[in-house]
């Protein structure tokens, strides 16, 4: 531990009785100590350095909910369980969070503090976190991109829980992402716009509209103007904090090329360009493709997806083999078409895996996601990825 590590950081000590041992053991601290009803009644506004929770002052299930409530903090702090006889059931809570430790009664207080300056060293050195961000691309207009994106970041914030995962959609003018997963366009881009360099993780989190059991969103509201009046740096500034903050960051890119959109897809551990299976949309992807290869050679490598893809009975589309000669590359997913779970999805509000957990959709998304999850288990290390 660095002593300094515990100079007027914030520490919310939830359960009082612990409180004075804690103001005892981090004298330079910032301690506010509440009860556990009082914290889920009121979550704490300002980011918290350390949560330190006392099992012996609330049930077992009540500290298993206010754990829920801090992994859904934003930033995420560190947690720091204490106490004798704890509850497997504590533990597993313990897991949403990225950082947490467990001191076992009786301690002393020189333990306390030195597993508390160990959670807040390392909670800084986790500012940045590592973070995997996979941009999408239509090759055409109604290719699929958007269904893409939610199914992606649905299927990712299923498998790594609340709060990791963020969908952004940057088609900023007339976005669809919202409606698709029926929730509201918070990013209000002029306010973001006035300083970018302000726009931290509190900020970003007032813009952000928490799908529930999915996604958080970043979607604009309908501006046809937007595009015109962003400031490249607001966009590079909303990723590179939502790459700070989420573990997962999906985004949702226009068609057209905006003056940030290599800055986006350079930043990008995946890129993503989706296709239909038609003759002129597989020529639009094998150009765009191109483009990109020529444009960040070095930096990213784009995959492509084949989306609704139908039997031949339905009509005379290319086969896979016949797309991918035409790509001049190997496709990288396909997705199968699905008329009747997709418009259940974008009709009733909610990603196709809530409406339609068997349609083939999901499980060609699911099969593409253990694709390219598995090259993301080497996580990209901490860095500044968008805006030059
Ligand atoms: N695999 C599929 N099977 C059936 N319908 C699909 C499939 N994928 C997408 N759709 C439907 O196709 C339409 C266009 O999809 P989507 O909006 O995702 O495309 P897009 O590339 O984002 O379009 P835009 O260019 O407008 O942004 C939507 O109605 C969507 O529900
Ligand atoms: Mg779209």
């Amino acid at each position: 531990m660095s002593r300094s590590a515990l100079n007027s950081r914030l520490v919310l000590v939830v359960g009082p009785a612990l409180s004075a041992l804690a103001r005892s053991a981090m004298p330079r601290a910032e301690i506010s100590a509440v009860t556990a009803e009082e914290v889920l009644a009121h979550p704490p506004a300002a980011p918290m350095d350390l949560v330190i929770l006392d099992a012996a002052g609330a049930t077992p299930e009540m500290l298993a909910e206010v754990i829920g409530q801090v992994a859904a903090l934003r930033p995420v702090p560190p947690a720091l369980l204490v106490g004798a006889h704890l509850p497997a059931s504590l533990f597993r809570a313990l897991l949403k969070l990225h950082r947490s430790d467990v001191l076992e009664a009786p301690f002393a207080l020189g333990d306390l503090a030195r597993v508390a300056g160990e959670l807040i060293d390392g909670g800084a050195e986790e500012a940045r976190p590592t973070s995997s961000c996979w941009s999408i691309m239509g090759a055409v207009g109604g290719a699929g991109a958007t269904t893409l994106a939610v199914e992606l970041a649905t299927l990712l914030a299923a498998r790594s829980g609340p709060g990791q995962t963020c969908l952004v959609d940057l088609n900023l003018a007339d976005g669809a992402a919202a409606a698709y997963l029926g929730g509201t366009p918070n990013l209000r881009l002029a306010d973001a716009s006035v300083t970018p360099s302000r726009l931290d993780a509190t900020v970003l989190s007032a813009f952000t509209y928490r799908v529930p059991g999915g996604p958080d969103l970043l979607a604009a509201p309908r501006d046809s103007n937007a595009f015109e009046t962003v400031d490249p740096a607001t966009v590079g500034r909303i990723l590179e904090v939502a790459c700070e903050v989420y573990r997962w960051v999906v985004v949702d890119m226009p068609r057209h090329r905006q003056p940030w959109s290599l800055d986006v897809l350079a930043g990008s551990d995946e890129v993503i360009v989706v296709s239909e299976l038609t003759v002129p949309a597989l020529l639009a992807a094998r150009a765009l493709a191109g483009e990109i290869d020529d444009a960040l050679a070095g930096v990213t490598v784009p995959r492509i997806v084949l989306n609704r893809l139908a039997a031949r009975a339905f009509g005379p589309s290319p086969s896979l083999g016949e797309a991918e000669r035409a790509l001049q590359r190997k496709a990288d997913g396909a997705i199968t078409s699905d008329w009747e779970a997709a418009a259940a999805s974008v009709n009733l509000g909610g990603a196709i895996g809530r409406h339609r957990p068997r349609s083939k959709i999901v499980r060609d998304v699911q099969a593409l996601l253990d694709k390219l999850a598995p090259a993301q288990a080497e996580l990209a290390k901490p860095r500044r990825r968008f805006g030059r």
